[in-house]
Formats: C-alpha cells, sequence, structure tokens
C-alpha cells in the first residue's frame, strides 16, 4: 500500500497467532500504512511465535501477554500502553474461540460451558477492550473488530461460533453509539472465508472455500490482505463518517441469493 494513511498513529493489534492470522495481515499493512503498533499474545505457546514475527517489522514493538477472558490482562495491557505509547488512536480485535466439539454437527447440543466460552472470548472481549481503550483515545479513535456472516445465515458447523458473532455485531452498534461523542468510531469487517488456524478448526471449513469460489459475485475467494486493505480505511480519517457499521469484504458472496 502506497498511502500513509496512518502516519502518525498508534494502535495495538490483538490476535495475532502466526503469520496466516487477519491480524497479522492487518498490522502489516498498518506499519505499512505509517502506524506505530503495540501487540498481545495469548500464552506461552504464541509468544516465541509472534515475538519472531515482529522482528520482521523495522521498529521495535512492545508486545504484552493478554488473555481476553482476564480483567487483570486488560488492566495490564492498559497500563503498559500508557507507559509504552502514552495514547493510542485505534485497536484491531482480531480474536475468537469456541471449543472443537461446538464447531461441527448440531447447534442444538451445544452445551451451556461451551456457549459461555464462545460469547466470553469472542464477544463480551470487545466491550471489556473498548472500556479498557477508550480512555486512552483523549482525541477519539478507531475500534474494529473481526467478524462473519455465521452471524445472520445458519452456516453449517459455524454454530456456536455464529451466535457469538450476531453478538459481536450488535455490541458494535451499542458501543458506537456510547463512544460517538468522544469521537470513537467502532465497526466491524465481515471477512470472508480465509485459510487460518480458527478457520481450520471449524468442521468441513474446505467446503466453504468452495461454495464461496463457485458463487461469489467476483467467482473467487478474498485475500488476507484485501481485508487488512479494507481494515486501514476503517482505522483511518478516510472513514471518518463511519461508525456501527458491518462491512463485507467477502467477494460479495453475502448478496447473493439463488
Ligand atoms: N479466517 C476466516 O475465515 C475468518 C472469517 C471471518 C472472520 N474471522 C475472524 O477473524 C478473527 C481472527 O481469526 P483468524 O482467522 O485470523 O484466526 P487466528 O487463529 O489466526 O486468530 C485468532 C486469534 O484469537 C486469539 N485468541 C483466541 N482465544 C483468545 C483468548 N482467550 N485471549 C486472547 N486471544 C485469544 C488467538 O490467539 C489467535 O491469535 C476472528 O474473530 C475470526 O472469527 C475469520
Amino acid at each position: 500500500m502506497s498511502h500513509r494513511l496512518l502516519e502518525g498513529k498508534k494502535g495495538i493489534v490483538l490476535g495475532v497467532a502466526n503469520k496466516r492470522s487477519i491480524a497479522w495481515a492487518i498490522a502489516k499493512a498498518a506499519h505499512e500504512a505509517g502506524a506505530a503498533l503495540a501487540f498481545t499474545f495469548q500464552g506461552e505457546k504464541l509468544k516465541e511465535k509472534v515475538e519472531d514475527l515482529l522482528k520482521g517489522l523495522p521498529a521495535p514493538c512492545p508486545l504484552y501477554p493478554c488473555d481476553v477472558t482476564s480483567d487483570e490482562d486488560l488492566a495490564l495491557v492498559a497500563e503498559s500502553l500508557r507507559k509504552d505509547l502514552g495514547t493510542i488512536d485505534f485497536l484491531v480485535h482480531s480474536v475468537a474461540f469456541a471449543d472443537r466439539a461446538d464447531l461441527e454437527g448440531s447447534f442444538l447440543n451445544t452445551s451451556r460451558k461451551g456457549y459461555h466460552l464462545a460469547q466470553d472470548v469472542s464477544s463480551y472481549s470487545l466491550t471489556a477492550l473498548a472500556r479498557m481503550a477508550a480512555p486512552l483515545m483523549p482525541s477519539g479513535g478507531s475500534i474494529i473488530t473481526l467478524t462473519y456472516l455465521g452471524s445472520e445465515r445458519a452456516v453449517k458447523n459455524y454454530n456456536v461460533m455464529g451466535v457469538a458473532k450476531a453478538a459481536l455485531e450488535s455490541s458494535v452498534r451499542y458501543l458506537a453509539v456510547d463512544l460517538g461523542p468522544r469521537q470513537i468510531r467502532v465497526n466491524a469487517l465481515s471477512a470472508g472465508p480465509i485459510n487460518t488456524l480458527a478457520a481450520r478448526g471449524i468442521s468441513g471449513f474446505t467446503e466453504i472455500l468452495d461454495v464461496v469460489a463457485q458463487r461469489s459475485p467476483l467467482q473467487r475467494n478474498v485475500e488476507v490482505e484485501e481485508v487488512a486493505h479494507a481494515a486501514i480505511f476503517l482505522l483511518s480519517p478516510l472513514s471518518s463518517g463511519i461508525t456501527g457499521e458491518v462491512l463485507y469484504v467477502d467477494a460479495g458472496y453475502h448478496i447473493v441469493g439463488i
């Protein structure tokens, strides 16, 4: 990307697990657009992987441990951000999780525990993070999250995650109203299927890729860079009039009927 749309901006990216992560594509594009970045990782197992990836960026970036289900972790991230970056202009929430057993077969069988887990990690975390980040955005800002069409259509095997994404998209609208007076915008990107670690947890995921390639108006799947470019638009002043929105980056698949 040649435009320095985020020149002078500072932000935090949550959700990098490896080089295929949507969060990593967004981070690379944000860096190219001129942003200074901080990152989080979930659990010691991922720490080294994320550290290795960050070595590929020209400037050193702060990296904090953060399990989004832990209020203590979120408070520590806020404290560290204040110390390292002072204020921030944007937050990228690219985090989701559900038990594998709840991403296959019948939604009817979803357990109470599995339902709560998916909601806590994949939906409530956006609200908790927005509350943590807002005081760090005194001049306004942009918060984005990643969602999927399974929030509004019953997509085979997406099950409990579809319900969590519906709650996430609704949270985007309520947060947009609450944070609008502070000029903090909150939007979601609804990405088409992309082969990542999280996606591979969904039973029959390759079938979803095939269907989109056959039926979407663009007759292909989206590239992760296309999602990242839309993210830069939502993070940048180019989208200053947009909040509470769900923007589809899915080769047009969601508009197709028969
Ligand atoms: N890949 C797709 O097809 C697709 C499509 C639409 C939306 N999305 C969404 O994009 C986002 C990113 O997923 P991805 O596809 O890049 O996969 P990914 O596996 O690379 O990223 C998921 C991230 O969530 C993090 N995470 C899970 N539980 C966490 C917790 N308790 N605390 C902190 N972090 C936690 C993981 O560490 C990982 O970094 C998710 O919200 C996903 O639902 C993905």
